[in-house]
């Protein structure tokens, strides 16, 4: 959906120095009602944290850093910051009955993260609303369950009834429609539980 100029409510989760943030600021902020709102613990995720990139991306100073950035931005006023872990802040805004048009998931690169926080922020995104993660093919670890990319699949699997998806380069985006696959109730019960020789939950 074209958004720029419309009333948008915003929600970023993950936004470091704030490059990401000030150019929604900037371009998709103009309408009077319009906020956005983001979530860092301005430490890092695995990937700066670990010794060799910690002084690389000066982390001490990252959070004065998007301050600074955020500070030039016409639109800082409409911008809510929460200095949080997401799963916590997330939650927070699901008590709050927050709900977004756009969603941007880039915190944690952590795959079990990475569901989290797309299950919460999906029950907070209006229908035709539009939720991008980045980072979707990012393979920064060996082992699949370090990296964004199998949760990002589970969650589409699960959300297919209400999903349209449109991968970019690096990024997936995914429009809610309404639902149009309802459930069928199975209508033979020998078939509620699948046989557990052929179908392994983790095979
Ligand atoms: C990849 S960067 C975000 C980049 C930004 N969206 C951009 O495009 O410029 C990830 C950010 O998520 C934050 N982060 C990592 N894990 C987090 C978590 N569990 N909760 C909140 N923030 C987290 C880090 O501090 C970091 O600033």
């Amino acid at each position: 959906m074209p958004l720029r100029g419309k009333k948008l409510h915003v929600l970023e989760v993950g936004s470091f120095e704030g490059a990401s943030t000030t150019w929604i600021l900037d371009n998709l902020m103009d309408h009077a009602e319009s906020t956005m709102t983001v979530i860092d613990t301005f430490e890092g995720g695995m990937e700066h944290q670990a010794a060799e990139n910690a002084q690389k991306y000066n982390m001490s100073t990252l959070e004065s850093r998007f301050r600074a950035n955020v500070a030039k931005c016409e639109h800082v006023n409409k911008l809510r910051v929460m200095k949080a872990r997401s799963d916590n802040a997330l939650l927070a805004l699901r008590q709050e009955s927050a709900h977004f048009d756009f969603v941007y998931v880039d915190a944690s690169h952590v795959a079990i993260d990475v569901l989290h926080d797309a299950v919460v922020c999906w029950r907070m995104l209006n229908v035709h609303g539009v939720m991008v993660f980045d980072d979707f093919r990012w393979k920064g670890y060996m082992e699949d369950c370090y990296n964004p990319h199998v949760a990002i699949l589970g969650f589409l699997r699960c959300a297919a009834p209400e999903i349209e998806t449109r991968e970019t380069e690096s990024q997936m985006w995914v429009t809610k429609v309404p639902n149009r696959i309802p459930a069928t109730p199975n209508p033979d019960p020998a078939l509620y539980y699948w046989e557990k020789d052929k179908n392994s939950a983790l095979e």
